[in-house]
């Protein structure tokens, strides 16, 4: 069943999204070579909790940390860890969730570490693009499926693989709720969206395959050919004429 907010929900869920945006900001000035991902974790922590809300992945289904960290052909769920170190030309994403008031808002970014290709360069580009056309199509009354095609044709027009055993969701007082929404076109997506509805949408593409493999810590998911993955995600909230997002400024 997908859920419904009422304005007051939506406040604490943009609180909560005010702090992760906060956070992927303050991170930006973290991220260089020589800085592990453990560090990274810690800042995050004792960002999320000084802000009064609590970190939405610590313990979430067993998980192991206050934020995902996911390097290279990592896609999504790398472990922070004090023995990954950043290098130049790495890219690293950032996954980060705040929960306020039993809330939850849930972000992402891919970073830059000191100089990186071209190549990999517009796939951050684009990726985050798609994320935006597929923002552009929500308001009330459209279908899901509407929002799935719009980012996947993002990714088509450039070649990269749609990763499709991970998408996006709605979000509220937990991190996961109905719907699922793919990053392609699919037969399953009729829902009508409706005002009120709160979506983490999230396009994650890879240079080349769409395949990915589960690596043995249970969590980390990788590509199987190894080819650079970014992700970019965002939480809003659909509305009559449009969408808000939730975790901007
Ligand atoms: N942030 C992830 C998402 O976008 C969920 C992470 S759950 C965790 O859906 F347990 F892996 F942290
Ligand atoms: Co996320
Ligand atoms: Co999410």
């Amino acid at each position: 069943m997908v859920s419904i907010k009422t304005e007051e929900e939506i406040e604490l869920m943009n609180y909560a999204g005010s702090v992760c945006y906060n956070l992927l900001e303050y991170m930006e000035n973290c991220i260089k070579p020589g800085v592990t991902t453990k560090e990274l974790d810690t800042i995050a922590e004792k960002f999320i909790r000084s802000k009064g809300c609590t970190p939405s992945f610590l313990n979430y289904e067993g998980y192991p940390a206050s934020i995902c960290t996911s390097i290279n052909d990592e896609v999504v769920h790398g472990i922070p860890s004090e023995k990954r170190k950043l290098k130049n030309g790495d890219i690293i994403k950032l996954d980060v969730g705040a929960c306020y008031k039993g809330y939850h808002a849930d972000t992402a970014r891919t970073y830059k570490v000191g100089t990186v290709n071209k190549e990999i360069s517009d796939l951050m580009k684009y990726t985050k693009e798609a994320l935006y056309k597929g923002l552009s199509v929500i308001k009330d009354g459209v279908k899901l499926n509407d929002v799935c095609t719009a980012i996947e044709s993002v990714a088509i027009s450039h070649g990269y693989g749609v990763i499709r055993e991970l998408t996006g969701h709605g979000i509220g007082t937990v991190v996961h709720e109905d719907p699922y929404i793919p990053n392609y076109s699919n037969t399953e997506s009729e829902l009508i969206l409706k005002e009120g509805m709160t979506l983490a949408i999230e396009p994650m593409f890879s240079l080349k395959g769409r395949k990915v493999w589960l690596l043995e810590d249970d969590w980390t998911i990788v590509t199987r050919d190894g080819s650079v993955a970014a992700h970019y995600e965002h939480t809003i909230a659909v509305t009559k004429d449009g969408y808000k997002i939730l975790t901007g400024e």
